[in-house]
């Protein structure tokens, strides 16, 4: 059975799509499934933001393929590991927590950086191409520390 990630944030067209490529480029996907959803429905069926999409090109990660889609109470079974970009998207996914098992498996990503500080990965929705890349960069050290983690076990 393959270990599964999810990476959640609000639109699920710009953060946790840039999650889910640059995790996936660092884990063999025979052992590994990653994927992303969003707590609002706005954009439901669309691919990335283009400047996710760019970010990630120059980066050598193609995430073109991905589709926004809504996150969900049963993805709590699907999923073993569920990391969120900012509080709002913990309340959210929290909230839809069934017991404490489902909770245990909620983390904000950058806690993975910086334990316990409660550190946001920025909405870049309405920023630049510049917010995007500083995004790039923050989820590229934080999946880093994940996948090393993940492959040692
Ligand atoms: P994301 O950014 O949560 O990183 O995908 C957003 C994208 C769209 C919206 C908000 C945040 N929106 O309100 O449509």
């Amino acid at each position: 059975m393959p270990v599964k990630i999810l990476m959640v944030c609000l639109g699920n067209i710009c953060r946790s799509p840039l999650a889910e490529g640059i995790l996936a480029s660092k884990l063999p996907m025979d052992q590994f499934v990653v994927d992303s959803a969003g707590t609002g429905h706005w954009h439901i069926g669309n691919p990335p933001d283009k400047r996710s999409i760019f970010t990630a090109q120059k980066n050598g990660i193609d995430i073109t393929h991905q589709r926004g889609k809504l996150f969900k109470t049963s993805f709590y079974d699907e999923f073993d590991f569920i990391y969120v970009m900012d509080t709002n998207n913990y309340e959210d996914v929290i909230k839809m927590a069934r017991n404490e098992e489902d909770k245990k498996k909620v983390q904000l990503i950058l806690d993975e950086l910086f334990p316990g500080e409660n550190v946001d990965v920025p909405d870049p929705y309405h920023g630049f191409q510049s917010n995007f890349d500083q995004v790039y960069e923050m989820l590229e050290e934080a999946c880093e520390s994940i996948a090393k983690k993940l492959l040692k076990k």
